[in-house]
């Protein structure tokens, strides 16, 4: 589909083993175009609380990791749910370990939502993701709410969402957007 590979890195807001944002994420991976891959973060619950005094040459190794991972991607997605009317300390917590490094202003960034409600967390995922010069794709943004349905429910409209194209679109313009803006 594009003329190069493209390797997305996906963020989940929620920690949650049963995290309907992760299982959106898990279907995306699925729902691949060829040439595009995606590796969810699993490091996001490990990152110490963010102080400024620990960047620089103080950075913990785990932060590190994080980071380098974002640097080589060419793209984010990230699926978060709303706590509180508001993004979860916990992933903001992460955003916070980059806002004064280097490796996200301008990259792509593509918002996959589970929910049918949430709106207000995407508004400040918005804003906050833009503060720090990332460039969210909106022609790419999904939303399949999957939140409070069952097990099977879930599954079912994944399976559609597959089978319809609805992932797979996304993603194709996501990666089109990338690959002609590199
Ligand atoms: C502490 C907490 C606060 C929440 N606050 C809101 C809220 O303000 N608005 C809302 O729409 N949902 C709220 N929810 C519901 C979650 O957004 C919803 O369950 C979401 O699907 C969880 O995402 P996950 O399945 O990826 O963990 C809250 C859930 C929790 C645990």
């Amino acid at each position: 589909m594009t003329q190069r590979p493209i390797f997305l890195y996906a963020l989940c807001g929620s920690q949650r083993q049963a995290s309907t944002s992760r299982r959106l994420l898990q279907a995306l991976q699925l729902a691949c175009p060829d040439g595009v891959s995606i590796a969810i973060c699993d490091l996001i619950g490990a990152l110490p609380t963010f102080n400024p005094d620990d960047e620089g040459e103080r950075t913990p190794p785990v932060v590190e990791r994080f980071a380098a991972e974002i640097r080589k991607a060419d793209g984010l997605i990230v699926s978060c749910p709303e706590y509180a009317h508001g993004i979860p300390g916990g992933f903001k917590n992460a955003l916070d370990w980059l806002v004064s490094r280097d490796e996200v202003p301008f990259k792509p960034l593509m918002l996959a939502h589970a929910s049918h409600r949430g709106d207000l967390v995407l508004a400040q995922l918005t804003e906050v993701l833009q503060t720090m010069s990332l460039h969210i794709v909106a022609d790419a943004f999904l939303r399949l709410p999957i939140a409070g349905k069952s097990d099977e429910a879930q599954a079912a409209m994944l399976l559609e969402a597959r089978e319809n194209g609805l992932l797979s679109g996304g993603l194709s313009r996501f990666a089109q957007t990338i690959a002609t803006s590199a």
